[in-house]
This record gives structure tokens, sequence and C-alpha cells, in this order.
């Protein structure tokens, strides 16, 4: 007959059987973390921004937040529990900050900076031209350049997405300074894939008019926005959840194949006529 172990006994088998089984299952919660794949975001807290980096969390991805609007992109961090650092992209030292904050390794970058500036030709000023290709395409090059060591330190290759617009590849009235600084982000994004090629993919989203803080004026009354969903031949407007999942894939390592790559995501407007 097998007999009762005494209380000491009993404790000190039951602490081995915890250790043996807890041990080994924290190690792996731990490689795991430490596995997690980082990727930062320049305007987190845009519409398009704070969509990928939802879609990127929900993707067990590590992210390291940046944005202007301290309040907007605390909240965001603060919800996906990520680290962050505010600033504006015209502040040449910010973007050393945001690389130093997200430490020495990363394994993507993704700049959802931008503006809307429409008006006609003769109502720009030199100042309203370099205003915009600053913010949305000397401000990708340099997010790159200071991400660029700790891209390269990536375990299994890195990963770059871009913003440009459907305007980079169509002419819209009105769109001049914004076609020319788009024009320079698509430029950008098929240089750098050549030129970081093989360690690290860069792509480019191309949206048409998708319904985000950025449209707003041009969205807010509901004839113009129904009238501008009936030019795409999917017949709406863009979600922010529609730029996000596409942004998600050719983030993640299913997009290894990819690079030099400008994706219209655009309900069909810059390719289709289905108007006769
Ligand atoms: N929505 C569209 O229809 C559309 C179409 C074509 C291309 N895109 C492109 O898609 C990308 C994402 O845009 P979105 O639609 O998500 O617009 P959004 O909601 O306005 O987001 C743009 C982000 O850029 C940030 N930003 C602007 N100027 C900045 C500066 N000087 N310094 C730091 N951050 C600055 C904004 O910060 P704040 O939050 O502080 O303003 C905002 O977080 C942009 O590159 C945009 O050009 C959008």
């Amino acid at each position: 007959m097998a007999s009762i172990p005494d209380f000491g006994t009993f404790f000190s088998r039951f602490l081995a059987a915890r250790t043996r089984i807890e041990y080994p299952y924290c190690a792996r919660i731990s490689d795991k973390k430490s596995m997690k794949r980082k990727i930062i975001i320049y305007g987190a807290s845009g519409g398009i921004g704070s969509a990928l980096a939802r879609a990127l969390a929900k993707r067990d991805t590590d992210l390291h937040l940046a944005g202007r609007d301290r309040n907007k992109v605390e909240e965001l961090a603060n919800e996906l529990k990520t680290g962050y650092t505010v600033g504006d992209v015209n502040d040449e030292d910010y973007f050393a900050r945001v690389s130093e904050d997200a430490g020495e390794k990363v394994a993507g970058l993704i700049y959802a900076v931008g503006t809307i500036n429409l008006r006609n030709l003769r109502q720009f000023k030199t100042a309203d031209f370099l205003a915009d290709f600053r913010v949305n395409a000397l401000g990708a090059a340099l997010a790159v350049q200071a991400a660029l060591p700790a891209l390269k330190k990536s375990d299994a290759g890195s990963a770059i997405l871009l913003f440009s617009s459907v305007a980079a590849g169509q002419g819209f009235p009105f769109h001049t300074s914004m076609g020319m600084a788009k024009g320079a982000v698509s430029g950008l994004t098929l240089s750098l894939a050549a030129e970081l090629a093989p360690g690290i993919r860069v792509n480019a989203i191309a949206p048409s008019l998708t319904e985000t803080p950025l449209a707003a004026g041009l969205l807010n009354n509901k004839k113009n926005a129904d009238a501008i969903a009936a030019l795409h031949p999917l017949r709406r407007l863009g979600k922010p959840e529609d730029i996000a999942e596409t942004g998600a894939f050719l983030m993640s390592q299913q997009a290894e194949w990819i690079t030099g790559q400008i994706i219209h995501v655009d309900g069909g407007r810059s390719s289709l006529r289905t108007g006769g």
C-alpha cells in the first residue's frame, strides 16, 4: 500500500512540480516577447496611422508611435501599451529622437504623415510648395535615414511603407503642390527599394480619397462626399481600415517578395473607367 507523504515531502514535491511546469512556460513567454518585430509609425495619431497601429497590434507586433499631438499619441500608446515620441517632422532633431526611443533594432518603419493643400496654382506661394514637400517627402527620407542602422539590425529582414496618393499618378485640378510632393514620395520609394535591397523592402500605398481628418474638408458636405464616392468604380470612399489591412500585409513577412511597388488602394479610381 502506498504511504501518504508527510506535509514537508508533499510540499517539496509540489514545488518541484510547479518549477517543472511554470519555469519553461515563463521562458516561452519571454522568448516570444523578445522575438516580436518592432515597427515605428510616424503619423500614428492620424486616421490611417492609428488604423495601421491597431491592425499591427492585433498581429502581435511591437510598436513605437511617433506623432505631433501629445494627447492623441499618448491615448493610443496607452490603449496599445506601446512606447511613443512626440514631435513635428519640420524639426530635424525629431527623427533622431524617435529612433533613439524606438531602440537599437527595428523591423519596420511606416511614414503616414501628410498634408492636403488644394488650390489654384496662382494662389500657391513658394513657402506653400516647400511646406508640402517637407512634410510629405523630405520627412519620409529623413525618417528612413534616421532608422536605417536599426532597420539593418533586424534578424529577418525589414520593411518600409510610405504614402503616395492617387494624385501622383493621375492629374487632378488644384493638386499641383500635392502632385509634386506625392510624386516625390513615389520616386523616393523606388530609389530606396533599389538602394536597400535585399535586406530592406520598400513599398508605398497610393490611396484615393479616404475618410480621415485629412479629407474632412472635402467630405463634410454629404452631397460632395456622395459625388466623389460615385467617381470610384467600387462606388464608395476609402476607409482607414482598407488602407491599414494592405499596409499591415506589406509590413509582414508574408510580403517578403514584394518591394519597389506603389500599391493603389483606391476603389479602382486610378486604373478603371466604368462610365463609358
Ligand atoms: N485620407 C486621404 O484621402 C489620403 C489620400 C491620399 C493620400 N493620403 C496619405 O495618407 C497618409 C495618412 O493620411 P491620413 O489620411 O491618415 O491623414 P490624417 O488623419 O490627417 O493623418 C496625417 C497625420 O500626419 C500628421 N502630421 C501632419 N503634419 C505633421 C507635421 N508637421 N509633423 C508631424 N506630424 C504631422 C498629422 O498630425 P496631427 O494629428 O497632429 O494633425 C496626422 O497624424 C498621408 O501621407 C496622406 O497624405 C491620404
